[in-house]
């Protein structure tokens, strides 16, 4: 029988379904239950022991609970774990991490555990490896696990969240109210929230941090988009003083490490705004639990220590349930379970299917501003190209912006022919910009996808003795990828080309037409995705 798990990588949350995950989170919890009450006959179920299977610790940023737990799960496994010393590999001369770990893989390594600060890293490597294996006709396909990539995503984190939220549910996903606290900026704890929280049927969220902590916009619209219920608090104070308290929160620690200097100069009153005290206690809910991720600052932490000893802890059990979440997913990739799993499996990308390009082409019609409207000041062209319509209801300034990337992005600029801004024939009062090219006659299809991708909405017509031979309608493309002048705008991603990992731009279409990078995820405008 196959499994589903075999060979996938978890780079962000939602590479797992929600039927995936809850069926992680089944098996989790008879694991565990096992393994508290010694019940060896249903740990050996999960207990993957094949020599065959060998597991990878990468670890480039500093980490206690994630290491250690996936470490000590593998050694429960009874496999190969292996940890690269990143301070005396290859890297240091220079190496790609795609050539790093196609090393690796080589060497009879197949599950990957990556902390980075490269965002996207763990997406990058299942491609390349991947292939790496298949050229090689290694005996498994790799497997990669993003145990943090920058600000980005912290995905095995949101697991055990999740799977500590469901223990105090009753393993009930009809509802969950939330509140996040502290460094809601830097944290990837909470932007793997985003998404993962989809877990639960409704969900309230109420995110607890003065401005420069704030969430950043994208994951505050990620998070409306997944119809939670949003609210925003400058600090624990303001969100006691109203009514409607969650009975679960979530603090994470002001991440000092990837602040600048401007906000390094105000941390004693952010910390404050973001820190727990014993005098706000008679506020809370009954039953209200506490969780971190952890670590927590020994100085200045925002759960103190007093709490550990009070009903609110929950973020020791939290850290415990870490291992034996990873425990599971350990199984599910190495494939000791997962072939009983019936459910949904999580397909990454959408494809090409949508058509950007239409061809409107109606007969014998004639060239744009041969007749009706004779265009303003350059006589009408015989042959050659006309781009119409683009930028249409824009700014003059705007669409001369526009312009001038289509004639960046298509090559134009050695051409002869002209452009302007000129009003709209249909729409009143409109403006829309013209490219004429007299001479260019053909556009190859890789060429009108580049078009499809700067103007969307434009007409590009094909003239050939002053009649126009074809008509063509673009569409903003629900993926742009394969061109060499493509970038990741993120300095932080692993495709940006400051990184010379060789990583090709990939971006998807999503909300408001807006292009995410494939890798860190990343929002762009569809003018900004152009190096
Ligand atoms: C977090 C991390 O590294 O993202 N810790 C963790 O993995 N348990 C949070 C942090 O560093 O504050």
């Amino acid at each position: 029988m196959s499994n589903p798990f075999v060979g996938r990588s978890v780079s962000v949350i939602n590479d797992l379904s929600i039927e995936e995950r809850k069926y992680l989170f089944e098996k989790t919890r008879i694991l565990k239950h096992a393994y508290t009450s010694s019940d060896e006959a249903i740990l050996e179920q999960f207990r993957i022991n094949n020599r065959d299977v060998g597991i990878y610790e990468v670890f480039l940023e500093d980490s206690t609970r994630t290491r250690e737990s996936f470490r000590n799960a593998a050694a429960f496994h009874g496999v190969k774990v292996s940890d690269l010393a990143a301070d005396t590999s290859s890297f240091n001369k220079g190496e790609s991490y795609a050539d790093t770990f196609n090393t690796l893989a080589g060497y009879a390594n197949n599950i990957f555990i990556i902390r980075s600060k490269l965002e996207g890293v763990c997406t990058w490597l299942d491609e390349a490896t991947t292939a790496y294996a298949q050229r090689n006709n290694l005996k498994r396909l790799p497997s990669f696990i993003n145990a943090g990539d920058g600000k980005h995503e912290h995905p095995t984190q949101e697991l055990l969240d999740e799977f500590t939220f469901l223990e105090d549910n009753g393993f009930r996903t009809d509802h969950l109210h939330l509140a996040l606290v502290g460094d809601l900026y830097h944290g990837r704890t909470v932007h793997s929230k985003a998404d993962g929280l989809t877990l639960f049927d409704s969900v309230e969220v109420d995110l607890i941090a003065p401005p420069e902590l704030m969430m950043p916009e994208h994951y505050l619209a990620k998070m409306k988009e997944n119809g939670y219920t949003v609210r925003l608090f400058d600090s624990i104070e303001e969100y006691l003083g109203q009514d409607h308290i969650a009975s679960k929160w979530y603090f994470t620690r002001p991440q000092l490490e990837r602040m600048g200097e401007r906000i390094l100069k105000n941390q004693q009153s952010l910390r404050k705004k973001v820190s727990w005290t014993g005098k706000y206690d008679f506020r809370l809910p009954e039953g209200t639990k506490f969780y971190h991720p952890l670590p927590r600052h020994r100085i200045h932490p925002t759960i103190p220590t007093e709490v550990d000893n009070t009903s609110l802890n929950g973020y020791e059990r939290q850290s415990i349930n870490g291992m034996y979440v990873r425990i599971t997913l350990l199984a599910m990739l190495a494939g000791k379970i997962g072939e009983d799993y019936t459910g949904l499996v999580s397909v990454a990308e959408n494809q090409d299917k949508e058509e950007y390009i239409v061809n409107v082409t109606s007969p014998q019609q004639e060239a744009p501003g041969t007749s009706q409207r004779v265009s303003e000041g350059v006589n009408p062209i015989r042959n050659g190209i006309v781009i119409d319509h683009i930028g249409k209801g824009e700014s003059p300034s705007t669409i001369r912006r526009s312009m001038a990337l289509i004639i960046k992005v298509l090559n134009l600029a050695d051409e002869r022919g002209g452009e302007w801004v000129s009003t709209s024939n249909s729409a009143e009062g409109a403006y829309k910009g013209i490219i004429f090219r007299p001479g260019v006659n053909e556009f190859s299809r890789k060429e009108l996808k580049r078009l499809a991708a700067v103007a969307a909405g434009c007409t590009l017509n094909v003239i050939k003795e002053g009649k126009i031979e074809a008509k063509y309608r673009t569409h903003l493309p629900p993926r742009i990828y394969n061109f060499d002048d493509l970038s990741c705008r993120n300095d932080a991603c692993i495709s940006h080309p400051d990184h010379n990992e060789g990583v090709p731009a990939r971006f998807m279409r999503t909300r408001e037409n807006r292009y995410v990078c494939a890798y860190c995820h990343t929002e762009h405008n569809y003018q900004e995705i152009w190096r």
